[in-house]
């Protein structure tokens, strides 16, 4: 159980809201004067059965025990939730939830490294040894505000100066050692710092919680840089450095600059290139791409064209690009239909910097010339042309063949046909094949891609039970969450689908989607947190969305995905007319239930006393009210399944769930 469900079942509904609002039995529930708008007859109504409120009057809104709480003491989800655990007296964490053994671990883990860089930058900045680093970082160009915004540091010459002082405060060797701090030499059986007589530079997430260091020598003498090892919050393959400074400037931006190097975001970000972070040297990875695209879809690579490392990770990148999900658009065909085309979701261009040059010199020396190099930068897909040529023996059919083995799969891949098209042109002329050959080359990797995409996407979200599903029949993960629970977890697949669907929802006359259309506490929560994220530009995956949404509405997420049933991928539009479906019947279903109250609260009201001529009068106009609603939403249903003769019709799923088979 949840603890929501938990809280729930401990505190009275009636109970809680008695103490603001004056509530008089009426047959099985109870009324009183609406606390949300100024009202002389009661049309607030208190339902003890199903736990919930609702106000009949001209505010007309209503929800369950966190929602009134929420309203009353203008509190979020959270706050809401302390409040009422504490009355419950269920024990909460400080994020509303039980924290696993796990999270504990990880949390030591970050505070010591916390204090570690703190005691780092602390040195850097006043101790006398320390001159050497200050002498360092001056002339790498670095002033005093860099140094304090990365909170740059510095480890003394010394084998044990961590280790006493961190000791000293409290923090245990075993401590030290998880977080990656100290080293252990069995053979000697002693334990020493990892880190000494080095620039420290603090490695943190993406919530800017400090993971792990980078530390530089401070001559060339290798290690160049010391990285921590892996730990319980630092995997090298995963981080991006600088990422927590750079992700509101590569939102504005509208694109991120990947770069290599430490101090090449140091310089990036000093010189207002603060749209830069760097893969630490390693081949980028998916995960590292998939954090990315949450602020942007357009990839700058700023490395080192001409070196070999470099061009694995380009190469890297074309691989792991291939991997991310695609998107599926809408395609106007010539004979005026649409078709949907999976389109790779990110676009990736590869910057050339002058020969010689890091992103560091470069942005020290003329940080005007590096904001003209980011413009400049070339499709990866020109990029790899250039390699291919290099690698490539062009006059053997080997060589050939694998020329255009590597770069249909990008030229199948670009959206303009006009762009297609001019690469199988350059393409063909390269490697002097027909463009003919190539174009069917294109078509048949095309037909490959789309079937290996699928079960990808099948693998992705938990093998072939998982898959995107069009509406889950036995899905009711908690009692009358069906249809809302459908909305949402349509909405948490594809999360393109939450404005479509309000576009079409505003263009047939009715209201968006919005909290009115759920009961619980959660759902609302759970549409505001997707809402949101679609409103600040960022777009989410299943698997992510765990750690965007508040620890408390965990619980409640997992269970929707838990309810996921299998069910065949559909296209966008499909998905958006189920969705439209669902959405309106579910409020045929809100108003129904609404209406079946009034009808109780009018039994319960006849005759009873001198107000119930004017109560009587007043649910007779909401009665009607709601009538004409249902009335319209009756209408549009209909007319939707009028079109569904020749145009779409409810998947199966969809029709079974909202009961449309026979419309
Ligand atoms: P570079 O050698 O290009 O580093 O390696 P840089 O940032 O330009 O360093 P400077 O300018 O010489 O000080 C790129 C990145 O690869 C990782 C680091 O993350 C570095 O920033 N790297 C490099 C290591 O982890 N260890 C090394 O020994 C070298
Ligand atoms: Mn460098």
């Amino acid at each position: 159980m949840s603890v929501v469900d938990d809280i729930k079942g401990r505190l009275d509904i009636v109970d809680v809201i008695s103490a603001y609002v004056p509530l008089k039995k009426a047959g099985r529930n109870f009324k009183g004067l609406c606390p949300f708008h100024a009202e002389k007859t009661p049309s607030f109504v208190v339902f003890p059965d199903n736990q919930s409120w609702h106000c009949f009057g001209s505010c007309g809104i209503g929800g369950d025990l966190f929602s009134f709480i929420m309203k009353k003491e203008k509190l979020d989800f959270g706050e809401a939730l302390q409040v009422l655990a504490q009355r419950a007296g269920v024990e909460l964490t400080a994020h509303g939830e039980e924290i696993s053994p796990e999270e504990q671990n990880r949390e030591r883990v970050r505070q010591v490294l916390q204090t570690a860089a703190a005691y780092f930058h602390n040195l850097l900045l006043t101790a006398p040894a320390a001159q050497i680093a200050r002498d360092y970082v001056g002339r790498r160009g670095l002033n005093s505000d860099t140094l304090a915004r990365f909170q740059l540091g510095y480890a003394l010459d010394d084998w044990e100066a961590l280790k006493r002082t961190l000791l000293a405060q409290g923090y245990t060797t075993d401590h030290l050692l998880a977080a990656g701090l100290l080293i252990h030499n069995e053979e000697r059986g002693s334990i020493y710092d990892r880190f000494r007589h080095r620039l420290i530079i603090p490695i943190r997430d993406v919530q800017g919680r400090v993971i792990g260091f980078g530390a530089r020598a401070f001559d060339d003498i290798p290690p160049k840089y010391l990285n921590s090892p892996q730990t319980v919050v630092f995997d090298k393959g995963h981080v991006l450095y600088g990422l927590d400074q750079a992700r509101r400037a590569i939102r504005d931006a509208g694109h991120v600059v990947i770069v290599e190097g430490y101090m090449d975001v140091l310089a990036a970000h000093q010189y207002g290139a603060s749209n830069v972070v760097a893969s630490m040297g390693t081949a980028l990875t998916e995960t590292q791409l998939r954090q990315l695209r949450r602020y942007t879809n357009e990839f700058v690579l700023a490395l080192d064209a001409d070196d070999a490392g470099s061009q694995a990770t380009i190469r890297g990148v074309a691989l792991a690009r291939q991997a991310l999900e695609k998107e599926t658009v809408p395609v106007p065909t010539a004979s005026g239909a649409v078709r949907q085309e999976a389109r790779l979701a990110v676009n990736v261009r590869v910057m050339t910097l002058p020969q010689g040059f890091d992103p560091d010199d470069l942005i020290r020396q003329d940080v005007a010339q590096w904001h003209a190099l980011v413009k400049a930068a070339a499709p990866l897909v020109d990029f790899l042309f250039g390699v291919a040529v290099q690698e490539n023996d062009l006059n053997t059919a080997k060589g050939k063949a694998t020329v255009v083995r590597e770069l249909v799969p990008l030229i199948q891949e670009l959206a303009n046909p006009i762009e297609r098209a001019h690469y199988v042109q350059r393409l063909a002329r390269l490697t002097q094949v027909d463009e003919r050959t190539i174009q069917r080359e294109i078509e048949r990797q095309a037909a490959a891609s789309a079937a290996a995409g699928n079960a990808e996407r099948q693998a992705r979200h938990g093998g072939p039970t998982r898959l995107i599903r069009t509406a889950p029949v036995t899905l009711a993960p908690k009692p009358g969450d069906g249809l809302a629970g459908y909305i949402l977890q349509q909405v948490m697949l594809q999360p393109h689908l939450l404005p479509e669907a309000d576009r079409q929802l505003v263009a047939m006359g009715f209201v968006p989607l919005g909290e009115s259309d759920f009961g619980r506490s959660e759902q609302r929560t759970l549409l505001q947190v997707l809402t949101d994220l679609r409103g600040r530009g960022e777009t989410w995956q299943l698997p992510t969305l765990q750690e965007d949404v508040p620890p408390f509405l965990r619980a409640y997420l997992a269970d929707l995905v838990a309810g996921l049933q299998a069910r065949p991928l559909v296209a966008l539009d499909q998905a958006a007319y189920d969705l439209i479906n669902v959405v309106l019947r579910l409020r045929q279903s809100n108003l129904q239930q609404r209406l079946q109250e009034l009808r109780h609260l009018q039994a319960d009201d006849a005759g009873t006393q001198a107000e119930a001529s004017d109560g009587e009068r007043i649910y007779r106009g909401l009665v009607d009210a709601h009538r004409r609603d249902l009335g319209k939403l009756q209408v549009a249903l209909s007319r939707r399944s009028l079109l569904s003769q020749d145009g779409q019709r409810p998947t199966p799923q969809a029709a079974a769930l909202t009961g449309t088979e026979n419309l």
